[in-house]
């Protein structure tokens, strides 16, 4: 349908009962749920049209690359990439990562060189690194996070980014704080002290418009199922230039130009990185998603998200003994939360009496727990479909839950 005024009935999941309540699905962060265009898209795609990618004569075959080239067509527009050769496919945000740190990682670094992070990134923009750090000797380094208010020391970069520094890693949008990062601010100081920029887009893509270009960024990376997408695709996007230059990071079919029985020739990129049959269906089922997006529209979703963030953390904010993080101001569509006397899995299973979805944890963010003396927060995450009125039933529950732990 792809309008906002019955949103809520273009995603078929949400119209439940969850123990005995409306379901308030608030664990968007973690993974958003489908429209029904996505969903038809991929029906569509296994009932008409499949069949193995890139290698067949045959109509289906031939049906199958359109429809997977037309999804990286579509997944490089929605980003702005200069050319489909930039984007390559891969199971996620986590796997696009990997491949940078390992290809471009494993080729450029050395003993001394200096891969330069965040304290508030995702393990998954954390534990790549070290791996690299351990095979090449490089070190790492982070940009501090201020506290409770979640946002990053940028007057530090100037001491932090020396002539070591060869990649800075970060994320455009913390999972665990909701602090928006200044990506293109950031990539341009990076930029001037020749540093590659590597962009965790996770949680940015699905919410407001991400467009490499106007960001300048050399890497970026993404999963298709935080932004109305099916789990198992997503993509990183890589400046050409880059991405010809690195060394694949897995062998198999479909990625060799050449191949004899002592050595091979690779592809240029994509292909290169793109080892053995790849998930064609559900990247069918991305472009359909940016559709989706696009068609309500990035920049009211951007509005209807930041609404929702700051009204959020103004409700809760009323709950004797709350502790919230992340910025007072902007933030994006999340709030994360902890009580001193309540776990946060108690205030989860909770919540999930009430019919509301939410996460409970260290959110794959350990470090930035330790510092700010946490062991886990509460998040409650807002997607297309939330509303003002969800936060509301949200704060009630809140408030009985910690009425019940307090007697
Ligand atoms: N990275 C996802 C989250 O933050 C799973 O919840």
């Amino acid at each position: 349908m792809n309008s906002w005024k019955n949103i809520r009935d273009d995603f078929p999941i949400l119209n439940q009962e969850a123990n005995g309540h409306p379901l308030v699905y608030l664990d968007n962060a973690a993974t958003t749920q489908k429209p029904r265009a996505v969903i038809d898209a991929l029906s569509r795609f296994y009932e008409r049209d499949n069949a193995n990618v890139h290698r067949g004569l045959h109509t289906l075959s031939m049906r199958a690359t359109a429809g997977y080239e037309g999804a990286r067509a579509r997944v490089a527009a929605f980003v702005n990439a200069a050319a489909p050769e930039e984007i390559v496919f891969t199971r996620g945000t986590t796997e696009s990562i990997n491949l940078v740190a390992a290809s471009w990682g494993g080729a450029n670094l050395k003993p001394g060189d200096v891969i330069l992070l965040t304290e508030m990134e995702h393990h998954s923009n954390l534990v790549p690194w070290q791996l690299v750090a351990k095979r090449t000797g490089a070190t790492l380094r982070f940009v501090p996070v201020n506290g409770d208010e979640g946002l990053l020391d940028l007057p530090s970069l100037d001491r932090l980014l020396t002539p070591e520094v060869k990649v800075f890693a970060f994320t455009h949008v913390s999972n665990t704080l909701g602090t928006i990062n200044p990506a293109a601010a950031l990539c341009a100081r990076a930029r001037n002290a020749g540093v590659v920029t590597v962009v965790d887009a996770a949680q940015s893509i699905g919410h407001m418009p991400v467009d490499v270009r106007a960001m300048d960024c050399d890497f970026l990376a993404f999963s298709g199922h935080k932004m109305a997408g099916v789990t198992g695709i997503g993509a990183l996007y890589g400046r050409r230039a880059l991405l010809d230059a690195m060394p694949p990071w897995q062998g198999g079919g479909g990625m060799i130009a050449h191949v004899d029985f002592l050595e091979s020739r690779w592809k240029p990129a994509p292909e290169r990185f793109e080892a053995g049959t790849p998930n064609f269906g559900d990247a069918v089922a991305l472009g359909a998603a940016c559709d989706y997006l696009d068609g309500l529209g990035r920049a009211e979703i951007q509005r209807h998200g930041a609404a929702l963030g700051r009204r959020a953390y103004e409700v809760l904010s009323g709950i004797p003994g709350i502790r919230l993080l992340g910025p007072r101001g902007e933030r994006a569509a999340l709030v994360s939360f902890s009580f001193a006397d309540v776990h946060a899995h108690d205030v989860v299973t909770f919540a999930d009496q009430d019919g509301i979805a939410l996460r409970g944890g260290h959110h794959c963010n350990q470090p930035l727990m330790k510092k700010l003396g946490l062991t886990g927060t509460t998040r409650a995450s807002f997607f297309v479909y939330n509303t003002e009125k969800e936060i509301e039933v949200l704060a009630a529950s809140l408030r009985r839950t910690v009425k019940f732990f307090r007697g």
